[in-house]
């Protein structure tokens, strides 16, 4: 987590570091600072809270002016959100902004109190500041050098020596960095969308490079200080799609954007009407050869992969084991050759799901990610990769991402089950239109925003709510029921439906609400009579399922109908209307959408 920025160049530094760290407070917003280069010393500002708290601080207590810096936009990990814990960390002679979780930090630390150093802050980022300032004796290079061969963990790393004026050093180990280069002006950043403003322009910089911006260019060195000849690579996304384009929020802007998105991923992947991910790697002799798939990914992304695994067992009939990242890579999973593990990230970042991936490829499992950040470590250590193409999201919320991943999941699924005969030509060709279809249908689906927000605001008064459903609307339901308390801090959890009636029906209670989502026509009788059960014990229910059903009042107290189409592609329009119910639930709360508390878009530590 965290988001790091530098900046060489001629404009004004702080300016252009404030306005980088802006597109990556999605990685955490629990403080944010800057180092710059002032007539040669370099100058800190840093506080606990947002950006916006650093830049009035900036205005009241003094611009910094220079050409040359870093920043940094932070989710605490080691010690609280504070002034003190805020980065950038170190001395009048080193200053550095760190991303990352340093694991040996403790012995670190202990060896430099002996040596004398006096530590402030509780992170362990203070002990790499400290550490170069041990070992720094007039050679930056040679000082990083010795001390990356010390330090253990992940992390990237924007360095400034006070000897070396306007000039940066920066390095990673398992967190990302990007390089931008722009017209005498050069960048690092976390992520891609920091630098857009800028430049299109960058080097993704590889474990252990060594960059150094000075002069408005970047060079790239290996660990033994030979310079490297890197492959510039251009950011496909432009400013405007990673703008609010008008919207109050990005979490709205990103809903709405999702039937482009849909299209964008499927349309290049479709050939003759049938589903081609050949392009990707996978080929209909790979397909033959797995005998099980590992579905592996977190939060959102996991929920995708549960839609994924009840579509893929469906139509394919071959078994699918959904697993969250973190529990995967420590309970020690089967894994043979014969397997296909998929992993699931919109960042391709989160430091979980690359460990799990990196499991599987080590226990000789074949390994699939469908990804949405072009050249992230997900994306460029799996076997395979699927891009899903939907554009920059800045929403901590997942909307837009959880949508392509899916659809992504229904093309492997069809090509999986064409592959293996489970399915013929022509139902395989009729799934694929039906799915092309989807962006129109969810169009159709988003004019019902405004029954949404009134569902919305009879919910902003609970404290506890329920999710119900059978079969893929459970899988639904627990991204509903995740959607809505993340932003809106309501206390909610999904079931499925079928099993309330052992324990947590007693939850019931007069008035509380229950979300039932009833898309599948063979479950649907049967989701009916749990809900019936939980309106007996006084539920107000909010009832998600197909137009054309009927419900009555003692089933459901408000209703949103749905466009009826295959059972199978049912979640994705279904989605739609749990994403808006959550969106404008925190509105009407008056929280901050895009970035709730605690939570950070892209978790980069364990
Ligand atoms: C965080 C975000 C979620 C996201 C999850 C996985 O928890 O808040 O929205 O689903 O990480 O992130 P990934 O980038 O791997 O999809």
């Amino acid at each position: 987590m965290c988001g790091i920025v530098g900046y060489v160049g001629k404009k004004d530094c702080t300016k252009v570091l404030l306005d980088s760290l802006q597109k990556l407070e999605y990685r955490g917003y629990d403080s944010a600072g800057v180092a710059v280069f002032e007539n040669g010393d370099i100058r800190i500002s840093k506080s606990k809270g947002r950006l916006a708290v650093l830049e009035e601080k900036l205005k009241k207590e003094g611009w910094i002016n220079g050409s040359c810096g870093i920043g940094h936009t932070r989710w605490a990990t080691h010690g609280e959100p504070s002034d003190v814990n805020s980065h950038p960390h170190g001395n009048a002679r080193v200053t550095i902004v760190h991303n990352g979780i340093i694991e040996n930090y403790q012995k670190i630390k202990k060896y430099l109190e002996k040596k004398g150093y006096v530590f402030e802050s509780q992170t362990d980022t203070e002990t790499v500041a400290k550490l170069l300032d041990y070992y720094y004796d007039g050679d930056p290079m040679e000082t990083i050098r010795r001390v990356l061969g010390e330090i253990e963990g992940s992390y990237a790393l924007g360095i400034m020596f006070k000897d070396f004026p306007n000039t940066i050093y920066a390095v990673r180990r398992d967190s990302p960095l990007i390089v931008g280069v722009g017209d005498d002006e050069a960048f690092i950043a976390s992520d891609v969308p920091a630098i857009l403003k800028f430049t299109r322009d960058y080097y993704l910089l590889d474990m252990d490079e060594i960059a150094v911006l000075k002069d408005g260019n970047a060079e790239i060195y290996d660990v033994h200080g030979i310079k490297l000849e890197k492959q510039l690579l251009t950011a496909d996304w432009d400013m405007e799609a990673a703008e609010k384009g008008g919207y109050p929020h990005y979490m709205l802007k990103e809903i709405s954007e999702q039937p482009e998105a849909i299209k964008t991923t499927i349309i290049p992947r479709i050939n003759n009407g049938m589903p081609d991910l050949s392009e990707c790697g996978i080929t209909t002799q790979r397909l033959l050869n797995y005998q099980n798939i590992f579905v592996v990914a977190c939060g959102t992304a996991m929920h995708a992969g549960l839609v994924g695994k009840y579509v893929i067992e469906q139509l394919a009939r071959i078994p699918v084991t959904v697993d969250v990242a973190s529990e995967f890579r420590y309970r020690n999973p089967i894994l043979t050759d014969k397997d296909l593990v998929i992993v699931v990230s919109q960042s391709g970042e989160t430091a979980d799901t690359l460990e799990a991936l990196r499991l599987s490829k080590r226990m000789g499992a074949e390994t699939l990610a469908i990804v949405n950040v072009k050249g992230s470590s997900i994306a460029r250590e799996a076997d395979m990769v699927v891009y899903t193409h939907a554009g920059p999201e800045i929403s901590v919320a997942s909307t837009k991402a959880y949508m392509v991943q899916v659809a992504v999941f229904y093309l492997f699924a069809f090509e999986l089950a064409y592959a293996k005969e489970a399915i013929s030509e022509e139902e395989c060709k009729r799934l694929t239109k039906s799915l092309m279809d989807i962006p129109d249908i969810i169009n159709v689906v988003l004019q019902q925003s405004e029954q949404c927000k009134y569902i919305a605001s009879k919910l902003i008064n609970s404290s506890n709510l329920l999710y119900i459903g059978r079969g893929l609307d459970y899988a639904l339901s627990m991204e509903g029921s995740l959607k809505l308390k993340e932003i809106s801090y309501i206390h909610s959890e999904s079931y499925a439906a079928g099993e309330l009636k052992h324990g947590t029906i007693s939850l019931v209670t007069d008035g509380m609400p229950v979300i039932a989502v009833a898309t599948q026509r063979e479950l649907f009788d049967k989701t009916v009579s749990n809900v019936k059960e939980v309106k007996a014990r006084g539920a107000t229910v909010i009832f998600v399922t197909h137009s054309y059903k009927t419900v009555e009042s003692d089933v459901a107290d408000y209703k949103i109908g749905l466009p009826t189409i295959d059972d199978i592609l049912m979640p994705m329009p279904a989605v739609v209307p749990l994403q808006l119910i959550a969106y404008y639930t925190s509105v009407l709360k008056g929280n901050d959408v895009d970035k709730p508390r605690n939570l950070a878009k892209s978790v980069t530590v364990e």
